[in-house]
């Protein structure tokens, strides 16, 4: 039981003040601070947030120590076996499973909105050939509030909605533009008649040269791959679009800067880094030297797809695709797939160092996802981008509700400020 008040006290002012406690669902309560400073004159100091809750929601609930994952109420693991990405992105949205009526609904809303206005085109060739697809992502996502007046108005309720449409339509298709101005081929159209994620993989894949047909467990597994990426709660980009939102600005605006805090290799830019690591590592006769590494303090190495801020047990994310890496890479004629094999022996090997143990470190989603977005033939540039289109939906759930919430106010945080207290201005001829 959580007491419903907290009382602090300070001794020397002979002061007490006594905080409301606020309480979830389900979840530890959180103290409610906001007064803190106007009836006591002082901040709490929480450095990355470890104990802080930033806002209320009902979209997403993590338990960390229990290793729990549910999208409104309903548990990842349901939702990865039964579910269409589309259909997971309505429920974050809607805050419902939709009826048939709705999902097909959805469905022709989002992709009706596929495609970019073709002067946004322009803005690919200004990147050059090598440019990172997330730096093309950022890029061209901040750049939509040029083309859409029509859904700048964040105070018009249907505005916000073709936003959210438009932002989860238009980033497979900005997406698989990088990809294909990277290798100098020509865009492929999204096509209207496609699902969601085929014909994401129709973009990347198909050349007007051939007829090109997705393959259907490829097809599978990415929907899977999206469920799982689809929301985390208050994640580092979540609440970048928060933050960024919570000034007024355009959501186009909010979810580039979104993408660039989902780019960070803490982030979902670790998908990428633990393909990038498992190929240093080679082989497995050289696992310990890079334990080694990441437990030295003096080496900024750290094991790349380990560890989780709120997951302190294993992450049900990377639980489910675990198996799904065995079967796709079977069924996707690449078995002996190397990597695969140095990934599971790697994790086999840190579960039983004394070091990720005590630490609570255990593998995350991004350890396995990478491995089967290569399987699927995915470049590993384009990885995070993956996680970037998965995420749109969880990015326009929480705008959306944030729009909706009364407690809603500029995002403000404080500081402790240890610099000078005040100092005399010298000429510069006399420092
Ligand atoms: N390898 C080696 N040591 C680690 C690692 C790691 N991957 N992760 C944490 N530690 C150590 C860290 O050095 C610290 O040790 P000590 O207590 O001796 O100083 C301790 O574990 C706690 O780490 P922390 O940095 O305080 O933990 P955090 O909650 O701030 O960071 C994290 C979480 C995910 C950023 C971190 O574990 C990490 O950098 N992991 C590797 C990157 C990664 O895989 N990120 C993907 C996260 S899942 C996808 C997503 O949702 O974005």
């Amino acid at each position: 039981m959580h007491p419903t008040t907290l009382t602090l006290t300070d001794p020397e002012n002979q002061q007490t003040i006594t905080l409301p406690v606020r309480k979830g669902t389900i979840g530890p309560a959180a103290v409610d601070v906001s007064g803190l400073y106007r009836e006591f004159g002082m901040f709490t100091y929480d450095p990355g947030f470890l104990a802080t809750a930033s806002c209320s929601s009902s979209i997403t609930y993590i338990d960390g120590e229990a290793g729990i994952l549910r999208y409104r109420g309903y548990s990842i693991e349901e939702l990865a076996t039964k579910a269409s990405f589309l259909e997971v992105a309505y429920l974050l949205i809607y805050g419902e499973l939709p009826t048939e009526y709705d999902l097909s609904k959805f469905e022709h809303n989002i992709c009706h909105h596929g495609m970019i206005d073709e002067a946004l085109k322009n803005f690919f060739r200004g990147f050059h050939h090598n440019a990172h697809p997330m730096a093309v992502l950022i890029g061209v996502t901040g750049s939509l509030s040029a083309f859409y007046h029509d859904t700048l108005d964040i105070h018009t309720p249907e505005q916000r909605e073709l936003s959210a449409y438009r932002v989860i339509a238009k980033l497979p298709t900005i997406a698989a533009a990088a990809y294909k101005h990277s290798k100098g081929e020509p865009f492929i159209y999204p096509r209207y008649n496609m699902r969601y994620v085929e014909n994401f993989l129709h973009m990347m894949f198909a050349t007007p040269c051939e007829q090109y047909r997705v393959n259907r467990l490829a097809e599978k597994a990415m929907n899977l791959l999206f469920i799982l990426h689809a929301d985390h709660e208050q994640n580092a980009s979540t609440s970048t679009v928060r933050l960024t939102a919570s000034s007024g600005a355009n959501p186009y605006a909010c979810v580039a800067a979104g993408i660039a805090s989902l780019w960070g290799p803490a982030h979902g830019g670790a998908n990428e880094e633990v393909l990038n690591m498992l190929e240093e590592i080679k082989d497995v006769k050289h696992i310990n030297v890079y334990l080694d590494k990441a437990k030295n303090k003096n080496d900024s190495f750290r094991l790349m797809g380990f560890g989780h801020r709120v997951y302190k047990h294993y992450d049900p994310r990377a639980k489910i695709l675990r198996g799904v890496c065995h079967r796709v890479l079977k069924e996707l004629a690449d078995s002996n797939n190397p990597l695969f094999e140095l990934a599971l022996r790697l994790e086999e090997i840190a579960l039983q160092d004394a070091y990720f143990l005590e630490r609570k470190l255990y593998p995350n989603v991004d350890f396995y996802s990478g491995i089967i977005y290569r399987a699927l033939g995915i470049p590993v540039s384009m990885f995070t981008a993956m996680f970037a289109i998965a995420r749109s939906s969880g990015w326009m759930a929480h705008w959306l509700e944030m729009m909706n919430d009364p407690e809603q106010r500029i995002g403000r945080p404080r500081q402790l400020y240890l610099g000078h207290a005040l100092r005399q201005y010298n000429s510069i001829g006399k420092r």
